[in-house]
């Protein structure tokens, strides 16, 4: 575990910034790139541990890597492993491979680090079983899981997902390409739909007008993936200018999925001034240039498909509501409990450590407005984008914020602190 002191900028601050390639967009590149039989690129493939946890899966399923190339043996000539598949700290890669590997006529098992092993896993069971798949987890409903070797035939099946989840919905859909017969799927807004859009583009999904997704079975093709700059590691930078009025950051190519964007129109309603445009398309996916700049903030309230759509990055909302003027209050995020840290406990925890006031409810939190952090220890529990959000807190803090476990934040975003000091020394 290391310790990483963050001296406050000293001067506003302006820059431009290119981020590393998507972590959600990342993973699924390689798990398609995966299913499809021959040669395939992916070029900036996300340079985190998490996306390592997927690539790596990959390769003792048998996708040869060489660079950005892939050849693979399709998801037919997948060879079985003999030992669990160690997903790391990845969410995303476990889910999405137990519904890639659910069809298989072979069994694996899949695990991960304590934080992985400690999250939930039975929001798996129903949508997969549904296609007639077998999935066994262990007990108290986490990882280590197995999935495939049941012998049957996956056949498709019409699910509605209570929860907004895009790693479960996306866990069902590579599956459901998989079995005999088309399927469909349901769940609440506000989810990125970086799956669907693929499904799309290839002519294995569309949208119903009931809001349904339609999964149709069928080869996923090779191809060349070039996957756009990460969103959420963005909403670092873009918070940190809109703290310290009169600086700026612009991110060209990075992904504008809807999904992903639910900060932007926080940090607008917070009161900094946000442009986004969108430049090209990729993979279906609007991607392009933002741009953010501090000019003081007012607190917000955030429910609902805005809580969905921003969940990744609402440890930053605890963060800017701090320096906000008034109470800023999220609601309708008790999914932030089955992160990689309970996120309400450990973004309140993040704003008291550093002299705020913040209050965790049962799915969300409350934070008071002071205008001011003070210089303190963060301790990022395990879990990448509170070490982040805390080098961010030291935007506007009296003082320098030391964060215990800062090697967190490889997990997404190896170099983070780095780009971060180049960005407040930038003029
Ligand atoms: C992700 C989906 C979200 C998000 C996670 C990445 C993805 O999780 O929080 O960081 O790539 O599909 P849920 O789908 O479980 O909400």
């Amino acid at each position: 575990m290391t310790t990483r002191t963050v001296q406050p900028p000293t001067n506003a601050f302006r820059a431009e910034v290119t981020l590393p390639g998507d972590k959600s967009l990342s993973h699924r590149a390689l798990i398609f790139a995966a299913l499809a039989e021959g040669p395939s690129q992916i070029d900036h493939l996300g340079p985190g541990a998490d996306v390592a946890a997927t690539r790596h899966a990959v390769t003792r399923l048998g996708v040869s890597i060489d660079g950005p190339r892939f050849d693979s043996p399709g998801v037919s000539g997948w060879r079985p492993v003999d030992s669990p598949i160690d997903c790391g700290n990845s969410g995303t890669t476990i889910r999405l491979l137990a519904g890639a590997l659910s069809p298989a006529g072979f069994r694996t098992s899949l695990t991960g680090d304590g934080s992985l092993r400690r999250r939930p896993m039975e929001r798996l069971i129903d949508p997969l079983e549904a296609l007639g798949a077998n999935v066994v987890l262990s007990d108290g409903g986490t990882a280590p899981l197995q999935v495939g070797g049941s012998g049957n035939r996956l056949q498709g099946a019409d699910v509605v997902i209570p929860m907004a989840s895009a790693q479960v919905r996306s866990a069902f859909q590579l599956a459901a390409i998989q079995a005999v017969g088309g399927s469909s799927v349901k769940s609440p807004p506000g989810f990125r739909d970086h799956t669907e859009r693929w499904l799309i583009a290839w002519g294995l999904g569309e949208w119903h007008d009931s809001g349904a997704f339609f999964i149709r079975p069928g080869a996923v093709p090779p191809g060349r993936y070039v996957l756009p700059g990460d969103t959420s590691s963005a909403a670092f930078l873009w918070a940190s200018a809109a703290i310290h009025p009169g600086s700026r950051v612009e991110t060209p190519e990075v992904s504008l999925n809807p999904g992903r964007i639910g900060f932007l129109q926080i940090l607008e309603s917070m009161g900094a001034e946000v442009g986004a445009v969108v430049t090209r398309d990729l993979g279906g996916d609007p991607v392009g240039t933002v741009w953010v700049e501090g000019r003081g903030l007012v607190a917000t309230d955030i429910t609902g498909p805005l809580a969905v759509a921003a969940l990744d990055e609402l440890p930053l909302v605890a963060v800017l509501g701090a320096y906000a003027e008034g109470i800023t209050t999220v609601r309708d995020a008790a999914e932030l409990r089955a992160k990689e840290s309970d996120r309400i406990e450990s973004s309140v925890a993040m704003i008291r450590a550093l002299g705020g006031g913040a209050e965790a409810t049962d799915d969300g939190f409350a934070v008071v407005g002071t205008g001011w952090l003070e210089e303190g220890a963060v301790a990022a529990q395990g879990d990448h984008r509170i070490a982040m959000a805390a080098a961010v807190a030291a935007t506007g803090a009296t003082g320098p914020v030391t964060i215990t476990g800062a090697d967190a934040a490889a997990v997404s975003w190896p170099g983070f602190f780095e780009t971060l000091e180049q960005t407040w020394s930038s003029q």
